[in-house]
């Protein structure tokens, strides 16, 4: 059985100030450990170390939105994911729409950051989804296959244990247009099949987690689908009370 992941994506959002607030607020809320619900908040790279710090005696977990590929180099600006294992990141999100589309990275470069991640021993969640226009068009699972196949190339079945994959269909991205748990659910069987196909025998461990307006009111009706195994939120992961609210839907399943 999978356990359920809530991550919280805090995007370009908070000072050094609003991160710690918003942590200490989470840590008060959230001190239990739990086997069905993990609980992941990925603030800016300036507030890791910050972050780290306040969220030693709880048991959420730490991770970044981006990193790039190799351990160092010549790579003005980047960072790399042995620097985030450091600051004591356990996961990293890749291939987020806003960098595909904003950033122009492509299934190869994800690949590559993934098998960064990997090597430093941190776990990847790698997101995935189409456009409205692509889904208006018909072409939903045609990309999905693509970027699947595209951002996990060179990945071995071992590998796929450290792998969590996002759905985010783009149309839902900020928006307040949730996928309906039955689009939802729909995309996720999918994208598992595919899984079984390019890694046999794994896919039944690896977490899909949708992406999209998640909220409060919305989350126990997406998270109660079978192939729906938690939530990459955005926006609502933002207030303390409104992703605690999240969490606390997914605990209730
Ligand atoms: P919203 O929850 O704000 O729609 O953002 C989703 C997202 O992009 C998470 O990575």
């Amino acid at each position: 059985m999978r356990s359920k992941l809530i991550a919280g994506n805090w995007k370009m959002h908070g000072t050094i100030k609003e991160t710690r607030k918003l942590i200490l607020q989470l840590a008060v809320e959230w001190k239990k450990s739990c086997e069905q619900v993990e609980v992941l908040v990925c603030p800016p790279f300036t507030s890791l170390i910050v972050a780290r710090h306040e969220l030693e005696m709880s048991h959420i977990k730490l991770g970044a939105q981006n990193c790039f590929t190799g351990i160092d180099g010549a790579y003005t600006g980047e960072i790399s994911a042995t620097m985030l294992a450091e600051i004591g990141c356990s996961y990293v999100i890749v291939g987020h729409s806003e960098r595909r589309t904003i950033f122009a990275e492509t299934d190869d470069l994800v690949s590559r950051k993934v098998r960064s991640v990997l090597d430093a021993k941190l776990n990847a969640i790698v997101c995935i989804g189409e456009s409205e226009a692509q889904r208006t068009s018909g072409e939903t699972e045609a990309v999905l296959s693509r970027q699947l196949k595209g951002s996990l190339a060179g990945l071995s079945a071992s590998d796929i244990v450290s792998v969590t994959i996002a759905y985010e269909p783009v149309w839902a991205i900020g928006t307040g247009k949730t996928a309906s748990p039955e689009v939802a659910e729909t995309a996720h069987r999918f994208v598992r099949s595919e899984l079984e196909t390019l890694f046999p025998g794994t896919s039944e461990n690896v977490r899909i987690l949708y992406g999209g307006s998640i909220k409060a009111e919305n989350a126990v009706s997406l998270f109660s689908q079978p192939n729906i195994d938690g939530g990459l939120v955005g926006g609502a992961s933002l207030d303390a009370e409104g992703f605690i609210d999240i969490i606390q839907a997914a605990v209730s399943l």
